[in-house]
């Protein structure tokens, strides 16, 4: 396994893209424990630009040599989600410590071989569920937790993505589309809240005859009888929009305070409403929080809060969502 002696842990970034570039920024500058030490990307251009950003040296285009560079303790893998099972398996192998962007795979069958390869290693694994880090979210989980709003009975969560230009539309063979790539981050949150598992699932989604799809809704049961909906879409004109509603037999829990009092309308053009443009100013501190939760993990020899369960559970569930639409039937899990 990775040496644990120094006080700091030298990181590996795989994917030098969107998120590669929020995870260097805060292992560079957020994470004092952490030393953000080499970048690999199979676009050169994009390793060297990340890398210079961040004064790395470590440049590389073949992830098996980040990988097995001496000053690599762990690895943060942020390439498209077809490509990491292939790299946690290698990463594994050697014994490197490994933070997995979600999805961790872009099928149930894969997704069981990262937890594989996971559960073969001694080294730390952690999924980038960066909900279970985000302050809203973990007060939510604690007002649950208090008994404040009794029992739960239903919970609701959404990620409604600004619309997409046709050069940002996520590609559906890398992603796995809609269900795995945006819904996933909800069905953790709701196995999260629920502590139980999910075990029937019922999805629709429009436009059904295509590929992939701009929006989806997927009803879900749980084991200790909670129900549970997740909706997702890539058009909503007014901002990035993810939020939590909770219901209790004494009470609810409501994300956004506006939503208890009235409704409120919201339009791409409205000026001083304050909505997100997106993840990265969404989910800024949370990106941060579970990375210093992930170093800190290697450095205590803790078990990290989002595993290489947590991920498979949450394709599991994607990919019984997706067969329930295209079957027009409900699924009843473990699939
Ligand atoms: N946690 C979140 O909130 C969140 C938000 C967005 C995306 N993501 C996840 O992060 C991952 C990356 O998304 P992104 O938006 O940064 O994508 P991106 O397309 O911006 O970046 C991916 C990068 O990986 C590189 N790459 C592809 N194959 C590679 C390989 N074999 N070795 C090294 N580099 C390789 C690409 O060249 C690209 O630069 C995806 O899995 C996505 O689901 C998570």
């Amino acid at each position: 396994m990775a040496e644990q002696g120094s006080k700091q842990v030298g990181v590996g970034i795989i994917g030098a893209g969107k998120m590669g570039r929020i995870h260097a920024f805060n292992l560079a500058k957020g994470i004092p424990n952490a030393r953000l030490v080499a970048v690999a990307d199979v676009v050169e251009d994009s390793a060297r630009k990340l890398a210079a950003e961040f004064g790395v040296a470590n440049v590389f285009t073949d992830y098996l040599r980040l990988v097995e560079n001496r000053e690599v303790q762990a690895v943060v893998i942020s390439t498209p989600t077809l490509q990491k099972p292939q790299i946690v398996k290698f990463a594994t192998e050697v014994g490197k410590h490994i933070f997995c962007e979600k999805p961790i795979a872009t099928t149930f069958h894969d997704a069981e071989q990262v937890v594989k390869s996971a559960q073969k290693s001694p080294a730390k694994f952690q999924v980038g569920y960066q909900r279970r880090f985000d302050p809203l979210h973990v007060k939510v989980k604690e007002t649950i937790e208090s008994g404040e709003v009794g029992s739960l009975v239903l919970v609701r969560s959404n990620t409604r993505d600004p619309l997409p230009n046709q050069a940002q539309w996520p590609d559906l063979k890398n992603s796995g589309g809609i269900f795995l790539d945006t819904c996933t981050p909800d069905y953790d949150v709701v196995r999260w809240f629920c502590g139980s598992e999910v075990n029937r699932v019922e999805a629709e989604g429009s436009p059904r005859s295509q590929p992939d799809q701009h929006t989806v809704i997927t009803n879900l049961s749980l084991a200790n009888g909670v129900v549970a909906q997740v909706d997702a879409s890539r058009m909503a004109s007014y901002g990035y929009d993810v939020r939590v509603e909770v219901l209790g037999t004494k009470g609810g829990i409501f994300t956004s305070p506006e939503a208890a009092k009235d409704i409120r309308v919201l339009k791409g053009s409205q000026e001083g409403v304050a909505t997100y443009s997106g993840y990265p100013d969404r989910f800024k501190d949370a990106y941060r929080l579970e990375m210093e939760s992930f170093v800190d993990c290697i450095l205590k020899d803790a078990d990290t809060r989002t595993t290489a369960l947590d991920g498979k559970a949450a394709v599991e569930i994607a990919a019984a969502a997706r067969k329930s639409m295209q079957e027009g039937k409900a699924i009843n899990l473990p699939l």
